[in-house]
């Protein structure tokens, strides 16, 4: 054979081979291309039925959320109040509380009036505001000491009472007031640390047990004394625990709303304050929301219930 004819057949040869794998390679990329399309599919189909899935569980929910509004006479369109997280909770209260009527419900669960005293603790919100609200279910931190407390003039009160800036200016006014009309509203107990209350109430519970303690002494990180806006009162003549029968008694229930104080603990709101009435025990809270609390007859839990928003 002549060398022209072999580089002839060599070159058809390689050829043929480059075909081969060209051919090879295609099928391989085809073949991938494949595979890689049916896990894609299959893929898709998952998410496709969890997207279904997931609309119906939201549609379950509504219909669900729609049937538990009607269970609650659908008072949400009514007051502006209702909080949508509780429903379950606003539910349960009720079938435990069959002949109260639904705002009232609402009112009570705002209230966490479905919890345990002292079990079910949140951390007080507003801190350092007019809008505090520190009770049995509310609590503060040990560490927590308001900002600008001051010490309110010894004219007022007992040595070294403080309350914070805006409360003790509007208790100097009121005690100053009142005793242009020959009357003495002097502060004997105001801010509170809590390592302080925890030694008062553990005298207290010493002395009358616990359960005695808790109508009248808050648990440290439960008394308002902490939030510095609170003040005990008496009338330098007799025990605090009888200013309930002192003209400045009088005097404080017609007044004191006008300096922003409020009586926290009244004689008919124990079950919303926790706590016994407290003839001595003011609050302040600021003018508006003071004169407000007055004239609708509630308790601060109430308003805090009502008109604040978590
Ligand atoms: N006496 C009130 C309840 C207090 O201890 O905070
Ligand atoms: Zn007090």
């Amino acid at each position: 054979m002549s060398t022209k004819k072999v580089y002839k057949i060599k070159k058809k040869n390689f050829i043929i081979f480059l075909l081969f794998i060209a051919l090879f390679i295609f099928g391989i990329i085809e073949i991938v291309f494949c595979i890689g399309k049916l896990i894609t599919t299959s893929n898709n189909k998952e998410e496709e039925k969890e997207i279904i899935v997931k609309e119906k569980k939201e549609k379950d929910k509504d219909i669900n959320k729609d049937k538990r509004l009607d269970e609650l006479e659908n008072i949400d369109k009514k007051i502006d109040y209702f909080n949508y997280d509780y429903i379950d909770r606003y539910i349960k209260y009720k079938e435990n509380n069959k002949n109260m009527n639904i705002e009232q419900i609402i009112k009570n669960v705002n209230m966490n009036l479905d919890k345990k005293q002292y079990e079910d603790k949140i951390p007080a919100k507003n801190l350092n505001k007019e809008t505090i609200l520190v009770n049995k279910y509310y609590y503060l931190d040990e560490n927590y000491v308001p900002n600008n407390l001051e010490k309110i003039n010894n004219q007022y009160a007992l040595d070294n009472m403080k309350l914070v800036k805006e409360a003790k200016e509007a208790f100097e006014k009121l005690s100053k007031d009142a005793s242009k009309e020959n009357l003495n509203i002097i502060a004997m107990s105001s801010y509170r640390s809590y390592s302080y209350q925890i030694d008062l109430y553990n005298r207290y519970a010493k002395s009358d047990g616990k359960e005695k303690a808790d109508t009248y002494s808050g648990r440290a990180g439960h008394s308002e004394h902490q939030t510095g806006l609170a003040v005990d009162v008496y009338n330098k003549k007799v025990p605090y625990t009888s200013f309930e029968n002192t003209k400045e008694y009088e005097w404080m229930m017609k007044n004191a709303y006008k300096y922003g104080f409020i009586l926290r603990f009244p004689k008919d709101k124990e079950e919303e304050t926790g706590y016994h009435f407290e003839s001595w025990h003011y609050r302040y809270v600021g003018i508006d929301i003071a004169t407000y609390i007055k004239e609708n007859n509630i308790s601060f839990e109430e308003y805090y219930a009502t008109k604040i928003k978590d």
